[in-house]
């Protein structure tokens, strides 16, 4: 897509393509993603089976706007403001979906909330703007795996089953959204993500709470089990490299036999969290490429340090 022509005939095919109910790898600001028409059940079905997800798990509808995003689900005055300071950008909110709905059920899972981004990129934007409809949109990774950063991460991952892989060369942030629940007592923040949660905070003016459950199911239903993850095994927060290790360090300073890794990459000589996030899938992808153990650098909790780290725990994670 790097003139203007091609441009507007990639998003005319895949918004064609959405409109036959098929798959389209979509660049976001955060991640690729896995896009259908969100009104149509065999459509989202289609993603489910692409990924391999589990439908008890609930996709992020793409809309185009905030009033569009009004039009699918309630926001509070505090959802308003959020949606004034973030959208469009990488913040999902959870809230009470309006009935009757558009949406396709088997995209909000049979629940009576719904996640809505509003999302900021060009690409997304335009075919959000082209088909005139929601867009449900999950990573566009297989379920489970890290997720994509380029279109070549996304053809990897689920190449056949795609119509159109829109490539806008590597995503800004690089990691999802920040996800904050907003139907119940107070916001929540269900998934850390590319968006931090002080910032969050200093919209709504208090802090944000923990999940929580709901008569026991978790609130984020995709977020309990091993995640994010690589085929390699990570050990997090290492202090030294250990013999047959990769390591991705962080900062200016390396740990104790880090000449010995077999291959080290470093998210950020400068420490700047910002850029460690946008390296940080690709990097577990190409080292998964030549190590079975991969040390991990600490990495500061501060900032997108909390979604950076969040990732490779999961990564890091007993497998099912
Ligand atoms: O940055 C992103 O958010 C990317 C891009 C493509 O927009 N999308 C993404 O989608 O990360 P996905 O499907 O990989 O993650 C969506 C998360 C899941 O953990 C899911 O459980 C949660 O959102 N979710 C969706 N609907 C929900 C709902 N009604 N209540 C609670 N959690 C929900
Ligand atoms: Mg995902």
């Amino acid at each position: 897509m790097s003139n203007p022509g091609d441009f507007d005939a990639g998003i005319s095919a895949a918004a064609a393509a959405l409109r036959r109910g098929g798959l389209v790898g979509m660049p976001t600001e955060t991640v690729y993603g896995l896009a259908a028409d969100a009104t149509s059940g065999g459509a989202v079905a289609a993603i489910y089976a692409a990924k391999a997800r589990p439908r008890f798990n609930p996709l992020i509808i793409h809309a185009s706007s905030v009033e569009a995003a009004e039009r699918l689900a309630v926001l509070s005055p505090a959802a308003l403001a959020l949606a004034g300071a973030f959208w469009p950008g990488p913040l999902t909110l959870v809230l009470p979906k309006r009935s009757p709905t558009v949406i396709a059920d088997l995209a909000t899972a049979g629940l009576d909330t719904v996640a809505i981004r509003v999302p900021a990129h060009p690409v997304a934007g335009a075919l959000l703007a082209t088909l005139d409809r929601p867009i449900a949109a999950p990573s566009a990774n297989r379920s489970g795996h890290v997720s994509p950063t380029t279109a070549d991460h996304v053809a990897a991952d689920l190449g056949g089953g795609v119509a159109v892989i829109l490539d806008a060369g590597p995503t800004g942030i690089g990691l999802e959204s920040t996800i904050v629940g907003m139907a119940d007592d107070r916001p929540r923040l269900l998934r850390a993500g590319g968006l931090a949660r002080s910032d969050i905070e200093a919209v709504i003016g208090e802090p944000l709470a923990a999940p929580g459950t709901t008569g026991g199911a978790p609130v984020a239903p995709g977020m309990l089990r091993s995640h994010y993850a690589p085929a390699a095994r990570l050990r997090l927060d290492a202090g030294e490299v250990r013999p047959g290790e990769a390591l991705i360090a962080f900062g200016s300073g390396l740990p104790a036999g880090a000449t010995a890794a077999i291959r080290i990459v470093n998210l950020s000589e400068k420490g700047d969290l910002a850029e460690a996030a946008a390296g940080l899938f690709a990097t577990l992808r190409d080292l998964d490429a030549v190590a079975e153990a991969i040390a991990v650098a600490p990495i500061p909790d501060t900032g997108l340090g909390e979604a950076i780290n969040d990732r490779l725990r999961r990564a890091a994670a007993p497998r099912d």
